[in-house]
């Protein structure tokens, strides 16, 4: 792996290349003012580490956690740990109108949304055997007859919408997951409306410097036994990159999951 930095005319660029063996080309651009360089430079070097060690891993394909997904997610941890009464405070941020939900899953979101104040919802994952089951579970709510409801087969990096077409964009534990979170996120903000809201619930690196010590040491072996899950998104950093501002925000469980209400 290289790691490019220079310096052109007031600002400063950080490029990252990864080697031929991932069979990625990753790279990003940052206009940074000179006078935060170093500031910055740790901060982004934060967010290119979570697209190189990703890039490194086999992608994990959900098709095969599409029948046992829910057990596990709704199993006796999760209630302990209250992850559905979090999903549940997410969705009360949503007002109405058009919604995204993007990494929808077997759509574990889908009973606890505002149905009645909403015009249309859209959900994408990239598995299909996920999207199978979430369908099921819509067509099993009583869902009122003047809410158009969608799912689509897409990638949250391309998403097939125009620009500021979503009043809402949702994710729960997606970030964690996908190939690449900056620019799954940097979409979720070019759809979603000026005057919208991104609620996010994912997981996320500690504010507290032992617990994410301990994130990053466990990282791999974490993202290895969990569905490819890495437990520590640098939130905070990506937030602050795509120039997106929060607008509440709430930490779990020593910090290792994040509640997030933000704008652009
Ligand atoms: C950990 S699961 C979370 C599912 C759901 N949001 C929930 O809270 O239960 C991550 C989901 O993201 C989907 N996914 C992975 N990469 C994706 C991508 N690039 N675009 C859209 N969905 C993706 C997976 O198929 C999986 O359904």
């Amino acid at each position: 792996m290289r790691l490019v930095a220079f310096v052109q005319g007031s600002s400063v660029c950080l490029g990252c290349h990864v080697n031929q063996t991932s069979k990625k080309y990753l790279s990003l651009s940052m206009t940074i003012s000179r006078r935060n360089f170093l500031k910055q430079s740790i901060l982004s070097l934060s967010v290119l580490n979570c697209f190189v060690e990703r890039s490194l891993q086999a992608e994990v394909c959900y098709d095969n956690y599409a029948k046992s997904y829910d057990n596990l997610e709704t199993s006796v941890w999760n209630r302990l740990f209250q992850l559905d009464r979090l999903r549940k405070e997410l969705l009360t941020y949503i007002s109405g109108g058009i919604v995204l939900e993007v990494g929808v899953g077997t759509g574990l979101n889908l009973e606890s949304y505002p149905w009645q104040v909403m015009k249309q919802f859209i959900g994408v994952d990239t598995s299909s055997s996920m999207l199978e089951q979430a369908r099921n579970k819509l067509n099993s709510l009583s869902i009122n007859n003047d809410v158009d409801w969608e799912l689509i087969e897409a990638s949250v990096t391309r998403l097939p919408f125009p620009d500021n077409y979503f009043d809402h964009v949702v994710d729960s534990f997606g970030l964690c997951v996908f190939d690449n979170p900056y620019l799954a996120l940097k979409e979720m903000s070019r759809v979603c409306k000026k005057d919208g809201t991104i609620l996010l619930l994912e997981h996320s690196s500690s504010p507290y410097g032992m617990v994410r010590e301990y994130q990053r040491w466990t990282g791999n072996l974490v993202a290895k036994l969990a569905k490819g899950c890495h437990w520590s998104v640098p939130l905070q950093d990506l937030l602050k990159h795509l120039h997106l501002y929060t607008i509440y925000q709430k930490y779990k469980l020593l910090g290792t999951v994040s509640l997030h209400v933000v704008s652009k």
